[in-house]
């Protein structure tokens, strides 16, 4: 395993500051002084509860889960007193050596002057710490909850997809997609994609700003039409063109991001690719364990499964045939081998993916192999760029650095929940400046890039 170093990570990282929340201006320190302790307040609740419903009889349970509670909010005092981030302690998992090293090339830094993306990660991993060391708590999901109740809660947004699912699977049995005009089929194709991009808009760590309304808003097929205006950067065209359009039984990669909602309209779009035979495979990077809020794990996936074919599940759901007809359809992808469940513990390291080449080159051998690889969600996006202050009209190629001449497809289906942002026309970030405000725009998850990157291509042909 790579050994990180200062001068390693100075040839791998952009060449531009990274976010840091240390800057009052930045959405970084926003989040790190408003949202974080927000958050880890919520796994103590969390862990509170789960202890609560536990047997009294399980005492050895109880007694490590209050002390594991007691750990976590020693964690929001040291954050939110801007303590020093403590080294990680072992759990037998390989990416903690790396933490560590980062944090040596970081010189031991406090949580008010640190990179965003290395602290944000480092909090997550610290969380999970707790359990991969516990005894009875090591798969014991805090944000299960959360995730779980946001899915219940979008039983309308669900049935819709279903339906237009169920009709398009029927559509497309009565006349071959081959005859289909490229035209449609190209609109079809921009329909999905738009589905897959804006299903990330409903990210549960953003909830505390989010209404209830504004989610079901931006689930609603309405919505989905109105926001194509609010991408800002959209190379949808290029992917069409230069690879959809004649891909045959094809493989494509999904780097998963959030459960719940999002994750049932990436199926939507995955099983979409399948129908239409453009994909024969897809493979679905999910994280390892709890991840960002809401990010998603394998029981996760299982868990969307099983709440789809539960009659009770959703309580606001008319059309269950549509919900019924799907879950097969998708069983059956899955359990055919169609649909491949892949997890790799780089996704829940700190590390950009400027870094990936050298750093996971067997999970890089593995995106190689695909005709594209599609990185869902914020949280990709600023590793895929490094979290960097690049100038907005950067290009995406530029900006993800070593990954880009390395033989990988990259599209990223990103709405806009951080600072950083590229691949804009000259002009635009300030246009959009004046009118939104700075921060607005780039954070509120209203506005999304589709950006790509053809690394299959031969520049020199
Ligand atoms: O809004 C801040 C944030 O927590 C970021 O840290 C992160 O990039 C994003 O939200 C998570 O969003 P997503 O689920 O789209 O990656
Ligand atoms: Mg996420």
């Amino acid at each position: 395993m790579e050994t990180i170093t200062e001068s390693l990570l100075r040839s791998l990282d952009p060449p531009h500051p990274k976010y840091n929340n240390g800057d009052t201006s930045s959405f970084a320190h926003k989040s790190a002084s408003e949202r974080w302790p927000i958050i880890i307040t919520q796994v103590v609740d969390d862990l509170y509860r789960a202890v609560q419903n536990l047997d009294p009889s399980e005492t050895p349970k109880i007694d490590e889960g209050k002390r594991i509670i007691e750990s976590i909010s020693k964690l929001k005092y040291d954050e939110t007193h801007d303590r020093a981030l403590e080294a990680l302690q072992e759990d037998g998992r390989a990416d903690i050596a790396q933490y560590n090293d980062e944090l040596e090339t970081l010189k031991h830094p406090t949580w008010f002057n640190v990179p965003w993306l290395f602290s944000e990660c480092y909090l997550y991993r610290r969380i999970y710490l707790h359990m991969s060391r516990s005894q009875h708590w090591k798969s014991y999901d805090y944000f299960f909850r959360s995730k779980d109740s946001s899915f219940k809660s979008s039983g309308k947004a669900v049935e819709e997809l279903a339906v237009r699912y169920k009709n398009l699977v029927q559509d497309l049995e009565g006349h071959s997609y081959d005859k289909m005009a490229d035209q449609a089929k190209k609109l079809l194709f921009e329909e999905m994609s738009q589905i897959s991009l804006w299903g990330n808009a409903t990210d549960l760590s953003l909830l505390t700003n989010l209404s209830y309304e504004d989610m079901q808003k931006l689930q609603g097929a309405e919505a989905i039409k109105a926001s194509q205006k609010n991408v800002l950067a959209n190379d949808i065209d290029a992917v069409w063109n230069g690879v959809m359009k004649d891909l045959r039984h094809g493989r494509v990669d999904i780097v998963l991001d959030n459960a719940g909602f999002e994750l049932f309209a990436d199926l939507v779009f995955a099983t979409y690719l399948l129908e239409t035979q453009h994909c024969e495979t897809i493979v679905l990077h999910p994280k390892d364990f709890a991840w960002f809020v809401s990010d998603v794990t394998p029981r996760d996936v299982a868990h969307l499964f099983a709440c789809m074919s539960d009659e009770d599940y959703f309580t606001d759901v008319r059309n269950r045939e549509a919900l019924q007809f799907m879950t097969e359809r998708w069983m059956e992808h899955y359990s055919e081998g169609r649909i491949i469940i892949r997890p790799n513990a780089f996704w829940t390291t700190a590390h950009p993916y400027t870094r990936l080449p050298t750093l996971a080159p067997t999970l890089l051998a593995t995106l190689q192999e695909s005709d594209l690889v599609i990185f869902k969600g914020d949280l990709n996006f600023r590793k895929l760029v490094g979290d960097a202050a690049w100038p907005t009209t950067t290009p995406f190629s530029t900006a993800i650095g070593d990954l880009a001449g390395k033989d990988v497809r990259v599209l990223a289906f990103r709405t806009c929940k951080a600072d950083v942002c590229v691949g804009l026309p000259r002009g635009r970030a300030e246009q959009l400046d004046a009118e939104h405000g700075a921060l607005t725009w780039r954070t509120n998850g209203k506005f999304a890039v589709v950006s790509f990157h053809d690394g299959k291509l031969r520049r020199d042909s």
